[in-house]
């Protein structure tokens, strides 16, 4: 059994964060997205993971991620000189593949069911694909699925306008190399993409194995501002362990679960979990309330912030307002010069927004 991880793409929806990084690399409780799912597979028993990267951003996934020793796993990388679709993906990764059964994981989905009951089923019913399936209340965004009361899936539409179920295909599939050959013959769709859900569809249509369950927990897209916040917000409250490497300085105040890397230091500030925060931060006079991820290098003085997410070597400095649901990029500097500013300067990059409520 091999793994195919997607982690090419444009990552258009998350700008202006990705104009500068990878999507898959956008960290959540501050590990890349991706690693959550290397590690997921690694825990069913897959070692061996072909990584898709595009021209864009795969060099800096593979210098963050590595050849895959730090998981315990082997992994190659595979470049997909265009975003050509899902399929596409799996067409150019056949050479790593070879007739081996694999799991296709979108490098921007996560998910909290343990993969290996679905491994399991996948190969001792010797399926020719396995999907996983949601519901949602927007279908039309997703690939969709029809299935009936035994679980037999009878179609699937890819972002269909009119949907026929509220079943979305979740990012993470199983297939047997029969897929290969209904690749083969899929054509490009509108919107000019060798669809993963067409292939499917195909297998179908040749009466191919093909079975679905439905997750049990939750499930993430991390594509959106808001979904990456979720994420944020879910892995704090189910994975967080408190730990302080840090120096807890003068009158501060840790509640809950809080992490605090190494060299980090908190002057008198309060921080209520669950919260993580990196290494090499400095946060003086702060209150840091629950849901946020605080990555290394960042500086906060005199603020105050909720349920956001702040990027590395990020500076923060006297804002008196309240943070929320925010997330905040890489380098990025705000800095308020006075108690009451009569008004206020920006340097803000391309797709950037901003919210003064
Ligand atoms: P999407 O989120 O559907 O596409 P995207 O990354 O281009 O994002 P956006 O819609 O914001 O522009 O892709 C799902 C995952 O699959 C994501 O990790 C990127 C990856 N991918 C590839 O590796 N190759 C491809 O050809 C496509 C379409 C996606």
């Amino acid at each position: 059994m091999k793994a195919l991880i997607l982690s090419g793409g444009k990552g258009t929806r998350l700008r202006p964060l990705t104009y500068t990084g990878a999507k898959q690399l956008v960290p959540v409780a501050n590990k890349p997205i991706l690693w959550y799912g290397i590690e997921a597979l690694v825990n069913a028993g897959v070692y061996d993971i072909g990584i898709i990267i595009s021209p864009e951003t795969g060099g800096e996934i593979q210098k963050k991620t590595g050849d895959g020793s730090r998981f315990g796993a082997n992994i190659t990388y595979i470049l997909q000189e265009n975003p050509d679709g899902l399929a596409h993906a799996v067409k150019i990764a056949r050479p790593f593949l070879g007739d081996s059964s694999f799991v296709m994981y979108l490098g921007d989905n996560l998910i909290a069911d343990d993969l290996s009951q679905y491994l399991d089923e996948f190969t001792t019913k010797n399926l020719d694909a396995l999907i996983l399936l949601r519901k949602v209340s927007n279908p039309s965004a997703f690939g969709v699925a029809t299935i009936n009361d035994y679980g037999e899936v009878l179609e699937l539409v890819e972002k269909p306008k009119y949907p026929q179920s509220n079943l979305a295909l979740v990012g993470i599939y199983f297939f047997s190399p029969e897929i290969h050959n209904s690749i083969e013959t899929l054509k490009p769709s509108a919107r000019g993409e060798l669809e993963i859900t067409d292939a499917i569809q195909s297998l179908l249509l040749s009466k191919k194995l093909v079975s679905a369950r439905k997750l049990q927990n939750w499930w993430l897209d991390t594509g959106k501002k808001d979904d990456l916040l979720e994420a944020n917000r879910i892995i704090l409250d189910t994975n967080l362990s408190a730990e302080n490497l840090g120096s807890i300085e003068e009158k501060s105040q840790i509640i809950g679960r809080v992490k605090i890397g190494k060299n980090t230091r908190i002057i008198n500030s309060t921080i209520r979990g669950p919260v993580i925060i990196g290494e090499n931060c400095y946060l003086e006079n702060c209150f840091i309330g629950p849901y946020s991820s605080i990555a290394d290098n960042v500086k906060l003085t005199e603020t105050d912030l909720e349920h956001s997410v702040i990027l590395e070597s990020a500076e923060v400095l006297g804002i008196q307002q309240r943070i929320v649901d925010s997330v905040i990029g890489q380098r990025t500097k705000i800095h308020l010069a006075l108690k009451r500013p009569k008004a206020v300067s920006f340097m803000i990059g391309d797709d950037s927004q901003i919210e003064l409520i």
